[in-house]
């Protein structure tokens, strides 16, 4: 959080991190909370008291709306990550960014007890099919990812709608200086200074790199009809031959 374009966006108030340790909202002499399972089986749980205290001293709305989650549904998510939620994508990302505050709850251990699931969180999110000991590096990947969407965080220099994902499909090539490299040139077309054909030839790069790449991603990508021929046209380029690919 404190390095780079997540310090910088910190420094200009973009965004405010808050980090809150259960420990410091359980009330035994030992601050514990996680216990085994009722019922036995391996690993400790983590005690709902500790998480929904903390919880509710960050956003005070969240003991009146407690029972009723539809009537949270305008208020701040209360996001759970784990690896049991729903998988993490840019279109969460981008909507996320909308949102005036986000509350990240970081499960740890075998997970944490299912009050906190039923009653308190209003959204369960986890960043890809692995397991990972705690929920942290998840939620540091939905803070770097959600802040880099919001205006100003990356600069003049940078901008996030030409993003891989951000159109449904992956980026194409880039190239810089210089135009040829130990032999090897730089695509002609994107020395042309043809503003139109280095725009379409992107696109086909797009979409060929996605079809090959990613296949799955064409099926919810929002394609004209130009660039449905262009796929059928690859498509059968590919079926040709692998010197094609
Ligand atoms: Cl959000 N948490 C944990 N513990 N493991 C994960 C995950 C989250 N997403 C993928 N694996």
């Amino acid at each position: 959080m404190n390095s780079s374009i997540l310090h910088k966006a910190q420094e200009a108030g973009i965004i405010q991190v808050t980090l809150n340790n259960i420990r410091d909202y359980a009330t035994d002499k030992h601050h514990v909370t996680d216990e085994p399972p009722y019922g036995g089986g391996g690993g400790m749980i983590l005690k709902p008291d500790s998480i929904f205290t903390a919880v509710e001293a960050i956003d005070p709305s969240v003991r009146e709306g407690a029972l009723d989650s539809t009537s949270r549904s305008d208020k701040t998510p209360i996001i759970l990550l784990t690896p049991q939620g729903r998988l993490f994508n840019q279109k969460i990302a981008a909507e996320l960014a909308k949102r005036e505050r986000l509350i990240l709850i970081c499960g740890r251990y075998e997970g944490v007890d299912e009050r906190v699931r039923q009653h308190l969180v209003t959204d369960e999110l986890s960043i890809g099919d692995y397991v990972l000991t705690g929920g942290e590096l998840a939620a540091m990947i939905l803070i770097d990812s959600v802040t880099r969407l919001l205006p100003g965080s990356l600069g003049a220099a940078g901008a996030a709608d030409r993003d891989s994902h951000a159109s449904g499909l992956l980026e194409g090539p880039h190239y810089t200086r210089p135009e040829i490299f130990r032999s090897w040139r730089v695509p002609h077309v994107l020395r042309s200074g043809h503003s139109a054909q280095i725009e379409r030839w992107r696109r086909e790069q797009s979409l060929r790199r996605t079809w090959l790449r990613r296949p799955e991603l064409l099926l919810n990508a929002p394609l004209d009809e130009e660039y449905k021929i262009y796929l059928a046209t690859l498509a059968q380029e590919v079926q040709m031959g692998p010197s094609n690919a």
